[in-house]
């Protein structure tokens, strides 16, 4: 039986073999949830770089670009992180070139899996039917904070790992500790994570609507993975 397993941080990747596996990378506040979204509402493909001079190159380049640090839209740009800006019909068919703190870089730590999907709890069914039918090893890449463990993404890893029960094997305490906390909370997250630290950070922001919207499941059947190094629909 193949296996999943959860890397609560892009700081302890190097412990996890990633040939031939799936890499499922989340940032549920909000950079996953803001891909999710732009996709459903037209985006042709996103371009995720790491750094905010990469992004501003693109954007000098007469490319769609959003940018975000520390919860706030960055200097110099118009497109932020908050999935509300992702549902702009002008944006269809477009390519969005995106950077933020955590998830554009969890998702290029990730570049030798064999194959990199984006999960957010918006488009969480249509990721756990995949990867139930793709006998490969699953890893899910939680964003974090600047290295550190954040509990938004790992309660959707668990969410992946309780979902895939008795489909993918799961033997590592932070797959188990990732399920029990999804099982512990799923009923309501927003109250379980009331508390947590970016939850606080774009409470402060006024950015209450973004967390709500991001915990929501299933609004999405999509599924998007990297292809050749943009990220695209794939189903
Ligand atoms: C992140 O990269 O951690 C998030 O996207 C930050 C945010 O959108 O607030």
């Amino acid at each position: 039986m193949n296996s999943i397993d959860v890397c609560i941080s892009p700081d302890l990747l190097h412990l996890y073999p990633l040939q031939g596996k799936i890499v499922v990378v989340v940032d549920v506040l909000r950079a996953t949830s803001c891909m999710t979204t732009a996709f459903a509402n037209g985006v042709k493909s996103i371009i995720a770089v790491a750094t905010l001079e990469e992004c501003m190159a693109y954007k000098n380049r007469g490319f769609l670009a959003a940018a975000e640090r520390d919860g706030k839209t960055a200097d110099g740009f118009d497109l932020g992180n908050s999935p509300f800006s992702y549902m702009d019909s002008s944006f269809k068919n477009k390519t969005l070139v995106v950077t933020t703190t955590n998830g554009t870089l969890a998702i290029a730590k990730s570049k030798e899996a064999e194959e990199i999907l984006i999960g957010a709890f918006l488009n969480k069914t249509s990721l756990i039917k995949y990867l139930s039918e793709q006998n490969k090893d699953v890893l899910v890449l939680c964003s974090g904070w600047r290295g550190n463990f954040n509990m938004e993404d790992t309660l959707f890893a668990g969410s992946l790992v309780a979902g895939l029960e008795g489909i993918l094997a799961h033997e590592s305490d932070s797959s188990l500790m990732a399920k029990r906390l999804y099982l512990a909370a799923r009923h309501n997250m927003m109250q379980f994570l009331e508390d947590s630290t970016h939850f606080k950070r774009l409470s402060r922001l006024n950015l209450y609507k973004d967390i709500e919207f991001c915990l929501t499941e299933d609004l999405y059947d999509i599924l998007i993975a990297q292809r050749e190094g943009e990220l695209v629909v794939i189903s």
